[in-house]
């Protein structure tokens, strides 16, 4: 259909009849989408398979057209998977290319395909397909990542490590929680992706370029054919519509945020300053001039990966906001977007997953850590609270002296005697030993959610279950 220069011969243009002359090869260039588009062919593929069979099933086409096309498309199928498809920028995109190709296989029957449907619905129909692919893709290694969480958190749920606020040492609490943390904000992310694919579920094929068809279709066969719920109700919205791209990028963009602030604590755990964790040679790489690096690059590049996520929502939402109804070739610009992002999202999940496999915890370090900088301060006030029924404003009082007094000898308040404790407050009794060490502190937060280390086993083990 085009000559060897890939030039497209004006008679063999889809709108050929109204066209006298071949478009500029700058208009080609900005024009064609099937240097990308190509990635929708099987969606594209299917979709013209189910709308055939509608066409037949309701006396638009002949059984034998019918035949012919689904034979064709299978060929084409065949054709592509095995890597000997022409693909053709001259063609614009992939449903002229199949379109065409249809026509070189099997003649007339292929130019009856494209009744009662337009490339605008048909787009729309493969593009849906792709994200709710992608979605499902997305979801099974989401799993993965929260099923490796889990199985960590099991395994640490007694390991006292420091907590932060503000990213100064807080209160112990267990790394198996502070892992879990993370398999929380991971569910609300598969809950995001499985809100977006229940919304996106609606079949815009019929639709036609925007108005609906004259032609006695059966939307709901179509529909159900390429499992969708059901068909779009308004053919304006039908065309229009990219509600379900830009869902699809909100949530990879929280997910990313989420993998994003994993990924950096899991640089800062492996820095040298903290070594609470390290990452062995299969997840790390090294300096060409420091001998002593072992570098977390794939936590910088999950990190970095964020943006191009971010990047691609920002993107598609300024494509999408001045458009008048219904179609406009700026929709177009909606698939590179999805792709990269797509492409951002597996690798980070995955390399996380393998990360989080991989991490080992140095718990004699987490515990020193843990017990540094007062972490069992509020220990101490809520002992007075307790026991001597000191209103807790009195009781941060009496504690942040005591701090003080430790600090003036560089020594921890374990560390104080019960003399020097009691010249703060007389009341306190040898009894204050037992609350200050970490184990005691984490074993002591049993409330719902707490980090204490039954709760975090079983709560890892109810999560390993959900997983399961
Ligand atoms: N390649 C186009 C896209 O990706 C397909 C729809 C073209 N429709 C049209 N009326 N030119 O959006």
């Amino acid at each position: 259909m085009t000559d060897k220069n890939d030039t497209p011969v004006k008679g063999q243009l889809q709108w050929g009849g109204r066209f006298a002359q071949g478009p500029a090869a700058v208009m080609q260039a900005i024009n064609a989408s099937i240097g990308f588009d190509a990635k929708l062919w099987a969606q594209d593929i299917a979709g013209s398979k189910a709308h055939a069979a509608m066409l037949a099933k309701q006396g638009i086409l002949t059984p034998e057209d019918e035949s012919a096309i689904q034979a064709g498309l299978d060929a084409i199928k065949a054709d592509i998977e095995a890597g000997q498809f022409p693909f053709s920028e001259a063609l614009e995109d992939i449903h002229t290319n199949i379109e065409v190709r249809l026509g070189e296989r099997i003649g007339e029957a292929a130019r009856r395909l494209h009744t009662a449907r337009s490339r605008n619905d048909q787009v729309a129909t493969d593009f849906k397909l792709f994200v709710r692919q992608a979605i499902d893709d997305t979801q099974a290694q989401l799993k993965a990542l929260m099923q490796a969480l889990s199985a960590r958190a099991a395994e640490y749920a007694h390991t006292v490590m420091p907590g932060f606020t503000h990213l100064q040492t807080a209160q112990p609490v267990t790394f198996g929680h502070h892992l879990l943390a993370y398999v929380e904000m991971l569910a609300r992310d598969q809950g995001r992706l499985a809100d977006a694919r229940a919304r996106l579920n609606e079949c815009p094929l019929g639709a036609a370029a925007l108005a609906g068809t004259s032609f006695p279709i059966d939307r709901f066969a179509t529909a159900e054919a390429l499992g969708f719920a059901r068909p779009t109700a308004n053919s304006l919205d039908s065309v229009s519509d990219r509600d379900f791209a830009l869902e699809f990028l909100s949530a990879l963009s929280i997910m990313a945020m989420h993998l994003s602030r994993l990924a950096e604590e899991i640089i800062i755990w492996c820095s040298a300053p903290y070594k609470l964790i390290s990452l062995s040679d299969a997840f790390t790489t090294g300096s060409s001039i420091m001998p002593q690096k072992r570098n977390p690059d794939a936590a910088e590049l999950t990190k970095a990966k964020t943006g191009r996520i971010y990047g691609a929502l920002t993107g598609l939402l300024t494509v999408m906001k001045g458009l008048p109804m219904a179609y406009a070739k700026d929709m177009q610009e909606d698939k590179e977007p999805v792709f990269d992002a797509l492409s951002a999202i597996s690798l980070s999940l995955a390399a996380t997953t393998g990360m989080v496999t991989d991490l080992k915890a140095d718990e004699p370090r987490m515990a020193a850590l843990a017990g540094s900088g007062f972490s069992t301060a509020t220990d101490l006030a809520d002992w007075l609270v307790r026991v001597l029924k000191m209103p807790f404003r009195d009781a941060h009082h009496v504690t942040g002296r005591i701090v003080r007094l430790a600090e003036a000898q560089g020594i921890d308040i374990s560390e104080l005697s019960l003399a020097e404790m009691q010249s703060v407050e007389p009341r306190i009794t040898d009894e204050i030993f037992g609350v200050l060490t970490i184990q005691a502190s984490v074993a002591s937060r049993t409330s719902y959610g707490g980090t204490a280390p039954a709760n975090v086993a079983q709560q890892a083990a109810l999560w390993q279950e959900r997983l399961a």
